[in-house]
């Protein structure tokens, strides 16, 4: 009798020190358990397959005892969610939020603090965080190290950029786990701030894939208060450990009860597409905190923006950027963009084509002394150049109903950005402009704290929220990877944070597989600003001496506007140079960018993509397929299509001879009519892409 009360005790312990939750369809499992030392873990299966070994949870705290061993299971609950909600802008209009969740309340023995882990097991992937309940025992604290592990079993491939504190423009390196080693990352590579600690860190989203193609991919959501988590990769054991980037001081996150991590995911399929269109990052952020949302609206646009990355003009006044005041220099150059006249000409064009929106960088004082010096006070974001009459270019486009973008570019001041914003704010309001592109380039003030810190990670988001008093939408460059806080601030419709198309102007570029990798990396974490539509690709065109080039043919620009999924576009070439290719800028008048519906047809990333996707409101289809460095020949079939419905498609494609090396502006236009039934052949040339327009015939 003794003996069965203390194998049934036995057994009711070990039923309390593991807990496990399943997916909606039971396909991923998550399981949690109480190790030796009370120390909690947790392990994923897909389809009863080991996907993520017994891993390490818990934090490390400053001047207190860690938060990681000698925990006992004081209670766990579980429940199950299943709701749709609409995003103001996307790329559904409905989106679907389902998943079972485990709650285990943990209470440390000695301190008796307490902390909660919460469990999300979704369809496509699983998430988790920490939870500190309001208590006697813990109030402020401060975040020393994070030690959430990701125990992997397999050397996969994976797609990865170094674990760089300050900048997130790299392009990726595809090897295996074993083979991460940032001391092979060219650094001499055109980007302003570099600081990459160690030899083995790398940022999330980590995209891989197993010996047995099995899709795995980690990444944070919902990055609050807390700053942004990169990966340490134990090469040899395929052991990854969160990594947490620290403040000039070298803590981590300072935090006071009640509060929460951001989620910890990892999204699990056998199929490309089910990652690349998942919807579980966003669905893990707040709904929106903005109650009326009629403000934040869609756009394409066009700007004073690519002639300065290819030199035909220079943002600042004098022409002669750096170690100079405005006052010592106030003499135009003659190569000023930013002129009443040119913005005049950008609106016309813009109006003409059916363009919501106009940026124009360069508009105000400072440029003569922005890059490289860290310097507090360069810009004060009110006063324009001399040459750029606000108040007249304000009317004039309000006259052709063109919204203006006003550009903010911190030079990494956001000490001095932050003093100024609302009157910066207000000066928007005063001259009707909607939005606002901000930039960080430089090292960042307060000096010693990195872009991706909590301190950073509070300002991007603060941004957001003190332009939505303002009703502005927010497009930053170079801030911290989104992780869907666009959920919540729907006025946060765009960031760059990841290597854009600017690169391609004056660095070795951009591969052509990075458009393959993007949208199952930094794309799901929220839309990017990637600035498509080059049609002159040859900077040689500009300069007979430069070699750069945007590594894509042009019909692969068009169907990027497809593929890189943005509420914000910009159709970024030289004017001039949309009017020499009328037919083929005819996709980007048309194409939409706010959707009903997406459909992922084909995907492998770093090789190709191909997506279709319906205009909100709107009867109209548009597919964009893009490919590597490789050709590629395929067939789709056009199902998604309403059926009964007949379509014309017009096919914009890479000529028979295409190829982004040699001959990347060719391209060729046929139209046909097409049914759900119908099938078209997709003919990718090496670096090439193929965008089709459907428009129902009535
Ligand atoms: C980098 C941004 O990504 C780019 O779009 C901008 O033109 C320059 N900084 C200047 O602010
Ligand atoms: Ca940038």
């Amino acid at each position: 009798m003794k003996q069965l009360l203390s194998v049934l005790l036995a057994f009711a312990m070990s039923m309390l020190s593991a807990q496990s939750v399943q997916s909606p369809s039971g396909k991923i499992s998550v399981d949690f358990k109480l190790a030796g030392d009370g120390q909690p873990t947790y392990s994923v299966n897909y389809k009863s397959k080991a996907v993520v070994l017994e891993s390490a949870l818990g934090i490390k705290l400053k001047d207190k005892p860690a938060l990681n061993v000698k925990f006992e299971i004081v209670g766990s609950k579980t429940a199950t969610f299943n709701e749709s909600w609409k995003p103001v802008l996307g790329e559904q209009s409905n989106i679907v939020n389902h998943y079972n969740e485990l709650t285990v309340s943990l209470v440390q023995k000695e301190t008796h603090v307490k902390m909660n882990i919460i469990f999300r097991a979704f369809d496509e992937g699983v998430a988790f965080r920490y939870d500190f309940p309001k208590q006697a025992d813990l109030n402020y604290f401060i975040i020393s190290d994070e030690v959430t592990q990701f125990n992997l079993t397999e050397n996969n491939k994976v797609f990865w950029i170094p674990g760089d504190f300050d900048s997130n423009e790299y392009e990726y390196n595809e090897t295996k786990l074993s083979e991460i080693d940032n001391s092979k990352i060219n650094m001499n590579n055109g980007i302003g701030v570099k600081s990459i600690p160690g030899k083995y860190m790398v940022q999330t989203p980590l995209m891989m894939k197993s010996p047995t193609g099995l899709y795995v991919n980690i990444f944070e959501a919902a990055v609050v208060n807390y700053p942004v988590m990169h990966l340490n990769v134990d090469v040899n054991n395929y052991k990854l450990t969160a990594q947490l980037v620290p403040n000039a001081i070298g803590d981590k996150a300072y935090l006071q009860t009640p509060c929460v991590s951001p989620w910890r995911t990892i999204m699990i399929s056998n199929d490309a597409r089910d990652i690349v269109g998942s919807k579980m990052i966003l669905n893990l952020n707040e709904p929106s905190k903005i109650d009326d949302t009629s403000w934040i609206k869609p756009m394409k646009y066009v700007g004073i923006w690519w002639e300065m990355h290819v030199g035909k003009s220079t943002w600042d006044y004098a022409g002669s950027q750096n170690a100079t005041n405005f006052a010592d220099a106030p003499k135009a150059s003659g190569k000023h963009g930013a002129t009443t006249e040119n913005t005049k000409r950008y609106i016309d064009f813009a109006a003409k084509n059916g363009f919501d929106g106009v940026l124009v960088e360069g508009w105000n004082v400072g440029w003569e002394d922005w890059n490289g010096n860290w310097k507090e006070e360069v810009f004060d974001f009110t006063t324009p150049y001399p040459d750029f009459d606000i108040a007249a270019l304000s009317a004039y486009a309000k006259a052709k109903n063109v919204k203006m973008i006003m550009h903010h570019e911190t030079s990494g001041s956001v000490a001095n950005y932050e003093r100024h914003l609302d009157r910066a704010f207000e000066n928007m309001v005063k001259y009707n402009y909607p939005a606002v592109k901000t930039g960080y380039v430089g090292k960042i003030i307060p000096r010693g704290e990195f872009h991706d810190g909590q301190t950073m990670v509070n300002h991007f988001n603060f941004v957001a929220r003190r332009a939505a008093d303002y009703k502005l939408m927010v497009n930053s460059h170079e801030s911290s990877h989104p992780t869907g806080y666009g959920r919540t601030y729907p006025n946060y419709v765009a960031a760059e944070a990841a290597r854009g198309t600017e690169f391609n102007a004056w660095s070795i570029g951009n591969p052509p597989m990075h458009e393959t990798i993007l949208p199952f990396t930094r794309l799901l974490g929220g839309p990017m600003d990637y600035t498509p539509g080059i049609f002159e690709i040859k900077m040689s065109y500009y300069d007979k001496n430069k070699t750069e080039q945007v590594h894509t043919t042009l019909a692969k620009q068009l169907a990027l506007y497809v593929t890189m999924y943005s509420p914000i576009q910009m159709a970024a070439d030289l004017l001039e140079n949309y009017e020499k290719y009328p037919d083929a800028f005819q996709f980007i008048k048309d194409v939409a960018v706010d959707w009903d519906d997406s459909t992922y047809l084909q995907a492998e990333p770093g090789d190709y993509l191909t997506i279709a996707r319906k205009a909100k409101g709107k009867e109209s289809w548009f597919l964009g397929a893009i490919t590597d460095e490789n050709a590629r020949k395929s067939e789709v079939k056009l199902d998604f299509l309403t059926k009964g419905k007949k379509y014309k498609a017009i096919i914009y494609e890479d000529a028979k001879d295409a190829d982004w090396k040699n001959n990347p502006i060719a391209y060729k236009i046929k139209t046909m009519v097409v049914t759900s039934k119908s099938k078209i052949n997709l003919n990718l040339a090496p670096g090439g892409g193929t965008a089709i327009s459907f428009e129902p015939i009535n």
